[in-house]
């Protein structure tokens, strides 16, 4: 498994998704301990981006839990119609959010947060497992480049559980 990430200096998304999908598929192969991929794939993002705040809400209990993250302190549970992971959660869809403060429920852990967008990760079984949250400290952060790229993402995940 390699330990260090190659990132290009570049602005340019798209390249940086397409450069380090491969690399965070390489860092996950062979490890079987879930919680340790979820981990290092939010350690990935946020190295290569500088994304304010990624992590994991799973489900469990009937709710949304915090898992693996990079960034601060976040809430715990959020439940299913909740926010914009409940949104994700319940349209199965990926959300983006432009300015939070226009997203009618939007769960405010940080007040530096200012778009953000949230990814379903899907089980064997169809259901959402789990969702992929970015938080940027920018307004207007996040488009189909990112909702293409972190999607490669997830399916490496989905390929996990
Ligand atoms: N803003 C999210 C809550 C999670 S934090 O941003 C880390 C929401 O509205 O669901």
């Amino acid at each position: 498994m390699a330990e260090n990430l190659f990132i290009s200096q570049t602005s340019d998304r798209k390249k940086i998704y397409d450069e380090i999908a491969p690399q965070i598929a390489a860092l996950v192969e062979g490890e079987t301990d879930l919680i340790a991929n979820l981990a290092n794939v939010t350690a990935a993002l946020k190295e290569a981006f500088g994304f304010f705040w990624v992590g994991f809400y799973v489900v469990k209990e009937n709710q949304l839990i915090l898992s693996a993250f990079q960034g601060t302190v976040a809430c715990t549970r959020i439940d299913f119609d909740k926010g914009v992971c409940g949104h994700c959660y319940t349209t199965k869809e990926i959300v983006i959010v432009p300015n939070v403060e226009e997203f009618p429920g939007h769960i405010v852990c940080s007040s530096t947060s200012k778009s953000e967008i949230v990814l379903p990760v899907f089980a064997r079984n169809g259901e959402v497992a789990m969702v992929l949250d970015v938080d940027s400290d920018r307004l207007n952060d996040f488009d189909e480049t990112d909702a293409e790229g972190l999607r490669k993402i997830v399916k490496i995940i989905e390929e996990l559980i």
